[in-house]
């Protein structure tokens, strides 16, 4: 059964905010004609990434990866890579933007992954953070919110593919 409306943890304002806040500090931290690689995680990341791209002056290029890793609200542990980026990200200056960090096996998956392709130098950056759920001691640089643990949706965030458009944040409270 579908379970009812998600219970607001994070508004629309709180994220609009804290995504332009991050946004100028991530815009700082570099040169203003530095370039940067954003790379979104699939699916989770498309909202945040296209809001937070949109405040860095920076030139930016843009790329997306998919893997999967979770099933309904349980992480399965293994990280597969369904679909690479593109783009040559040698000697580049490459940020990764994910939706949640939970056990962090995702983020260092992807760290390995793309420190082979040899970059300049990765960031990584989650509009969510669950602490107390990390298995895996992977370095967050930015970070939009931390939360307690609750599995949640919306803003890109999905349970079996439904609620990614809710416009906020919300805590799935009957799965
Ligand atoms: P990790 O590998 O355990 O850190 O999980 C990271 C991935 O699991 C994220 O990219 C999300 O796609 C998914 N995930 C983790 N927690 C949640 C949640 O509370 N709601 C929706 N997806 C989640
Ligand atoms: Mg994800």
């Amino acid at each position: 059964m579908m379970p009812a409306q998600p219970a607001p943890l994070i508004t629309q304002e709180a994220i609009r905010t804290r995504i332009a806040e991050l946004g100028l500090q991530i815009a700082r931290d570099y040169t203003p004609t530095t370039p940067i690689v954003l790379i979104g995680v699939l699916r989770g990341a498309l909202y945040f990434l296209a809001d937070l791209s949109r405040h860095l002056p920076q030139p930016v290029e843009i790329d997306l990866i998919r893997v999967s890793s979770y099933d309904g609200t349980n992480s399965t542990g293994t990280v597969t890579l369904l679909q690479d980026i593109q783009i040559d990200i040698q000697g580049k200056e490459v940020i990764i933007v994910e939706d949640i960090v939970d056990t962090g096996r995702t983020l260092n998956a992807l760290c390995q992954h793309f420190l082979k392709l040899s970059p300049k130098r990765i960031k990584t950056c989650a509009l969510l953070d669950k602490p107390s759920r990390r298995e895996v001691n992977v370095p967050v640089h930015y970070t939009g919110f931390r939360i307690p643990d609750h599995f949640v949706v919306g803003f890109g965030l999905d349970y079996n593919q439904t609620y990614r458009n809710l416009p906020y944040i919300g805590v799935l409270t009957d799965v």
